[in-house]
């Protein structure tokens, strides 16, 4: 069995939750794009982990934990969530395809970012850069960092690229050459390995959100990879083979850093999500902006990524709430659309709400349907009904126990 978990918005839906929770069925689980720019929280035994590059499978000592080729790798932040890991946490490994992030890379996020006319506001980490390399063909990949000659090589045609931005490296060669030491045993020919583990049980775990993809997002307001099955193919396998194909979705919407939210509230509403959902970011800290459920963006990324099941996260941060709503379509210049335009930066959206009847009780880590107030039932059965997938999973809290599985 092959599964996907994808985020469905911008990012932070609870897939690190989500994946956790699904870590001891699967033999592999790959971390398959992006980069540290992802911040998935795991809460085990209350403890709280934050993994930005290691899968968020790594502390099950019986799945194999892989990042992906289509992922770029900081080499220092590796090493540092690495060394943190408790002693008995999983096998790491990685793709000889990757690409590794530069530190220089973070300070060339931040020139561009000050260039620029409408900010992106990135997690300034380097990885529009470090995609960028890698298209220019300039990039280091994993396979040649742990390679002294080649990195020497690469890392001179480097600094001789950064010196036309007016920067110099920042990166010491002999640090990178001992990061490469360190991460050496950990190097595979990952593709290989899971065409030969074909058979066996795979889980492929998203960073960021669909809508934050390069091509299908908001651009320019987006990240600079494919987070739903796009980069799974990136991270060479086959979307075909995947059956189970996990859409993840925050019973609320939020976003982080600059671009258009049509359901954005920044009312008190927003601000009662944002607090009672700790809405700040994983990886920033910055306060993530909140608004409703947005069913016509949900349904361009669970068409274009053909999810087959849904997990609703957070569901228990509505708790309290009198109304609930939704926007079930958007009407645009009098024309009601259920799909998302492809130019919404240019268009006045008004999203279409239907209204719900809040409850008041408190959810939190309730594990049983039959226990959810009956408006908190026809909320999931109307979000089923709307995306027209069957919803498998209720997060009601963020360890993998606070969870509700329809079978
Ligand atoms: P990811 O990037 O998609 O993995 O999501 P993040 O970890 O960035 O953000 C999700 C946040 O919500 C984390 O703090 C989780 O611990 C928390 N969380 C996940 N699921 C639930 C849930 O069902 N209820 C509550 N209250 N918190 C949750
Ligand atoms: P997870 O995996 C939320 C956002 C940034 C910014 C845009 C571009 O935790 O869901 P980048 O640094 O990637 O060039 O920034 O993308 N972004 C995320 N937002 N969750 C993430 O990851 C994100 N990764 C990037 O805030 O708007
Ligand atoms: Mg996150």
């Amino acid at each position: 069995m092959k599964a996907s978990v994808i985020g469905l918005s911008w990012g932070d839906e609870g897939k690190g939750k989500i994946v956790d929770m699904l870590r001891d069925k699967f033999d592999f689980v790959v971390r398959y794009s992006g980069g540290d720019n992802a911040g998935h929280t795991v809460v085990r035994d209350g403890t709280t982990y934050k993994f930005h590059i290691l899968p968020s499978s790594i502390l099950e000592p019986t799945t194999v934990s892989v990042i992906g080729a289509g992922t770029v790798i900081n080499p220092y932040v590796l090493k540092e969530e690495y060394d943190r890991l408790p002693a008995d946490h999983g096998k790491l490994l990685i793709s000889r395809r990757a690409h590794i992030v530069f530190k220089t890379y973070r300070h060339l996020d931040v020139l561009i970012e000050d260039m620029r006319d409408n900010k992106i506001g990135t997690t300034k980490r380097g990885i529009g850069p470090a995609y960028a390399m890698k298209m220019y063909r300039l990039g280091i990949r994993v396979g040649d960092f742990i390679d002294n000659r080649k990195l020497e090589t690469h890392y001179n045609e480097i600094a001789r690229f950064m010196k036309t931005w007016g920067l110099d490296m920042d990166d010491d060669l002999e640090e990178l050459k001992f990061l490469a030491q360190f991460v050496a045993p950990m190097v595979a020919d990952v593709e290989m390995l899971l065409w030969k583990n074909r058979e066996k049980k795979i889980l492929f775990e998203g960073a960021q959100g669909y809508m934050l993809d390069i091509d299908m997002g908001t651009y320019p307001y987006v990240t600079s990879s494919h987070p739903g099955l796009a980069g799974i193919v990136d991270s060479g396998f086959p979307p075909y083979l995947i059956d189970r194909r996990i859409g993840v979705v925050k019973a609320y919407a939020t976003r982080v850093g600059e671009g258009i939210f049509p359901t954005e509230l920044t009312d008190d509403i927003g601000e009662f999500i944002r607090e009672k959902g700790h809405e700040y970011g994983a990886t920033t800290g910055r306060p993530r902006r909140c608004g409703w459920l947005d069913l016509v963006q949900t349904r361009f990324a669970v068409f274009m990524n053909g999810i087959n099941e849904l997990a609703i996260t957070k569901l228990d941060v509505l708790s309290g709430l009198e109304k609930i709503r939704a926007a079930v379509a958007y009407e645009i210049d009098g024309e009601k659309y259920d799909f998302w335009p492809e130019n919404v930066l240019d268009l006045n959206i008004i999203p279409v709400y239907e209204e719900l009847e809040g409850w008041e009780e408190d959810i939190f880590g309730v594990t049983e349907w039959r226990k959810l107030p009956i408006q908190a039932r026809r909320y999931v059965e109307f979000i089923e009904d709307h995306l027209e997938v069957r919803v498998r999973y209720i997060s009601t809290g963020p360890a993998p126990e606070h969870t509700i599985e329809i079978v």
